[in-house]
């Protein structure tokens, strides 16, 4: 799959069917996080990869009623950083940044290998911690829930969320974020 493939194809679906997730596809996903560029290749990110079934289900009680869809997932990869690990250079703090793009790459290359990868920023980080023996100095960035994309909408989808399974939610024009030679422009 080529990258505009890749990117066209990503959704964040909410229908998840269960799906054996490999050591060989953790390895896959990691080496494509680890690839990604970072403010003087400083590597900020750490991930868990949570695949035990005991774990999965105390990672499920610390999400919100809203993210009950992500219970059916086969493996949550946990996002954590901290803002020492990268660049701070005059209150630019790199650490997010350099995450994020990791993430996405890694995001990228679960689509290829036919899985969704959905991050979430709805859960209790503090939980979270607690679950997963994370230090209190580590950012909980985001969980993001794997699975394989199913037809069948299960119950706890709400109805918006049944629904943005068929299109994806409607994004900005680019005259609303992409300028031409100076801001606004
Ligand atoms: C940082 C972040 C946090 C998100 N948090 C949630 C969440 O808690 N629950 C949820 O169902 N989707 C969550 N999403 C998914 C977005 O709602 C989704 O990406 C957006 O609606 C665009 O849809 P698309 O990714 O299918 O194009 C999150 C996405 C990101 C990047």
């Amino acid at each position: 799959m080529n990258v505009k493939d890749a990117i066209e194809t990503r959704r964040a679906y909410r229908a998840l069917a269960p799906v054996e997730i490999t050591e060989e596809t953790v390895r896959d996903l990691a080496e494509a996080a680890r690839l990604a560029a970072s403010c003087f290749n400083n590597q900020p990110w750490r991930f868990v990869f949570v695949r035990e079934r005991e774990i999965l289900e105390r990672l499920f009680e610390t999400l919100p009623d809203g993210n009950a869809w992500a219970r059916a997932a086969s493996m949550i990869v946990a996002v954590i950083s901290r803002p020492d690990l990268d660049c701070q250079i005059l209150g630019r703090d790199y650490f997010l940044f350099d995450t994020g793009m990791a993430t996405a790459q890694m995001i990228l290359k679960a689509t290829e290998l036919g899985l969704v990868a959905h991050p979430i920023a709805g859960y209790s980080p503090k939980k979270v911690r607690g679950v997963l023996g994370i230090p209190d100095d580590l950012t909980v960035i985001t969980l993001v829930i794997v699975g394989k994309h199913t037809d069948e909408i299960s119950d706890v989808l709400s109805e918006a969320q049944a629904a943005g399974e068929a299109k994806r939610p409607e994004r900005h024009p680019f005259e609303e974020f992409a300028y031409l030679d100076t801001y606004g422009g």
